[in-house]
């Protein structure tokens, strides 16, 4: 485990913008907190006040801030207070874990690609929301999840890692909610150590890892 060694300099510094409860930005902390990943969780950004994420940031000693939209004129203006605040706390990556809204290219344009998601199904299969449901209802016997990097697009940028699951005869959403859960917090965490040891590059890169 040399990770586990390197000087924290040399962590790649993230942001993770979650809305709900935050397990896989927890399971972003525990990776980092092990040395595994190669990075460090600098910011939680919520657009949520009541997101569990915050108290997760909170115990960890994590910066974290409530951004709402409706205190902003546009959602213009509301991007460019989040892309202020992840700049401002030093993060080269940005993680979105179950961020509930779209960001523009008045976010995007700001890090140049170096943006990344993860989503509860195999992309380009059932993009957008209730990912598990759309895989139910339409029948597949193998889902599962996916990170990839942010486009303008919903759920259309490159993919980084993906992991299927089985789906069984008598699974419902909660169940393969739960199944896709586990190996997201398997994925996300790795994705970010490919990234963070430059094995995995960043779409049009406009800037390389500092
Ligand atoms: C996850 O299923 C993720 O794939 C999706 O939103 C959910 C967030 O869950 N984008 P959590 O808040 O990380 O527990």
């Amino acid at each position: 485990m040399s990770q586990n060694i390197a000087p924290s300099r040399n962590k790649l510094k993230l942001a993770v913008l979650a809305s709900g409860r935050g397990s896989n930005l927890q399971a972003l902390i525990n990776a980092c907190e092990s040395g595994e990943a190669n990075a460090r969780v600098v910011l939680v950004l919520t657009d949520n006040p009541d997101a569990y994420a915050l108290e997760r940031a909170k115990k960890h000693g994590i910066a974290g801030v409530a951004v709402i939209r409706k205190e902003y004129k546009s959602r213009e203006e509301f991007d460019a207070r989040l892309a202020d605040l992840v700049e401002e706390s030093g993060a080269c990556l940005v993680c979105l874990a179950g961020f509930m809204r779209i960001l523009s290219n008045i976010f995007l344009s700001r890090f140049g690609g170096w943006v990344i998601n993860i989503h509860p199904a195999l992309l380009p299969s059932f993009p957008g929301l209730d990912a598990q449901k759309q895989a139910l209802d339409y029948g597949v016997k193998v889902t599962g999840a996916t990170v990839h990097f942010v486009d303008e697009g919903v759920d259309t940028g490159r993919i980084i890692l993906q992991k299927g699951v089985d789906v069984d005869d008598d699974d419902n959403v909660e169940s393969l909610s739960v199944k896709i859960l586990k190996q997201e917090h398997i994925i996300y965490p790795e994705a970010v150590r490919l990234i963070a040891t430059g094995l995995v590059k960043p779409p049009g890169i406009v800037r390389s890892r500092p």
